[in-house]
């Protein structure tokens, strides 16, 4: 019979040295395993008389839960070491530029959001949301178009089956449908843009199924049609850069604004170049007008009270414009090359304070 006490000595002497777990995970089979010493010695009480057996026996006992709890704490101080080791080779400064990923580029249409809403912020607007897919009601009923008006058909509407309590869905054909949630769920005044996806069914070089909108609402008790015009004029000037950038409401039918424009910017077509600017020339660029009474009365708000201006434009219009991108379908085609050539860098933030690009 080995002597206990010496055995403990030395099998906790060779636990608090283990280098690494490896080599505790020995030491571990090494004593307590299925042929471990001192499962072995569990072993040996068999052939003891009883009394021997039962001293001995809670002597075995005791150094193996020595033993165990020794091998216990030396894995955690083990682990604890290895984390450490780990945590101080992995370590990184999460303020450095993320290089790994430093060949992605930001698709323009993100760019161009980015920059309105910039825009739209200097000047005290809020964003609001709505969904993809919505009901008739918030598409086209609450926006005065009557049920049998041609504007509907105007429109190339994806319809989807009906909701079960029988609204009719359907993917919004434009942004517009958020003009409708905000004054359903805001009081006046509204100082608001979304821009998101809208969806209708025409494909071609100027048109796809998806684009993309963006739409502003202002509601107050005096904002007139000076506001709105003033508002898309600075708009558009910081947007495309150009101080001087001329612009011109013209007369145009919307059924949700009475009145309603279509608003034009100052361009050069010479040499079959297009250049916006001071040039003389003209170039339609996003639709507009008063909200219709209806549409406020629709949504909850008295039309003798509250009256305001909305505008909706489209994002990738924009973008062709400033960037001189030719074919508005490229944008979804998904082309490595192509967002590399119109794509933005990581930190082309824009920002008003620093400039727009
Ligand atoms: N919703 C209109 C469209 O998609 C644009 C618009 C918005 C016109 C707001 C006037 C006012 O064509």
């Amino acid at each position: 019979m080995m002597d206990l006490q010496t055995l403990q000595q030395d099998l906790s002497a060779q636990i608090t040295g283990a280098a690494d777990i490896t080599a505790l995970e020995a030491l571990r089979v090494h004593t307590l395993g299925k042929k471990g010493i001192i499962t072995e010695q569990l072993k040996s009480l068999g052939g003891m008389d009883e009394a021997a057996r039962k001293t001995t026996g809670a002597a075995i006992n005791e150094l193996k839960s020595h033993i165990t709890a020794a091998l216990d704490a030396r894995r955690a101080e083990l682990q604890r070491a290895e984390m450490s080791a780990r945590l101080a080779h992995e370590q990184m400064d999460v303020t450095l530029p993320p290089r790994a990923v430093a060949d992605g580029r930001v698709h323009p249409i993100s760019q161009t959001i980015e920059e309105i809403i910039q825009i739209f912020a200097q000047m005290g607007f809020c964003l609001a949301d709505g969904p993809n897919i919505d009901d008739d009601f918030h598409n086209f009923g609450a926006l005065n178009f009557p049920d049998d008006h041609p504007a509907r058909e105007m429109h190339d509407t994806f319809y989807l089956p009906s909701a079960p309590d029988g609204r009719k869905m359907l993917l919004r054909t434009h942004t517009s449908t958020v003009q409708v949630r905000t004054m359903q769920n805001q009081k006046p005044p509204i100082r608001i843009i979304t821009c998101g996806r809208t969806y209708r069914s025409d494909y071609d070089m100027t048109h796809t199924p998806m684009f993309h909108q963006c739409e502003g609402l202002m509601i107050d008790k005096a904002t007139h049609m000076g506001h709105l015009k003033g508002c898309l004029q600075d708009f558009l000037r910081a947007f495309f850069n150009v101080d001087d950038l001329p612009i011109r409401l013209r007369p145009s039918f919307f059924p949700f604004v009475e009145p309603g424009a279509e608003v034009d910017i100052g361009c050069s077509r010479r040499d079959g170049e297009l250049k916006i600017g001071n040039y003389g020339d003209w170039l339609e660029i996003l639709g507009c007008g008063m909200v219709h009474p209806n549409v406020l009365m629709a949504c909850g708000i008295d039309p003798n009270e509250y009256q305001g201006f909305a505008f909706g434009m489209g994002i990738e219009r924009l973008a062709m414009l400033k960037y001189g991108i030719p074919d508005l379908r490229t944008f979804f085609e998904g082309d490595a090359r192509w967002l590399k050539h119109y794509g933005f860098g990581l930190h082309d933030q824009p920002n008003v304070a620093v400039g727009l690009v």
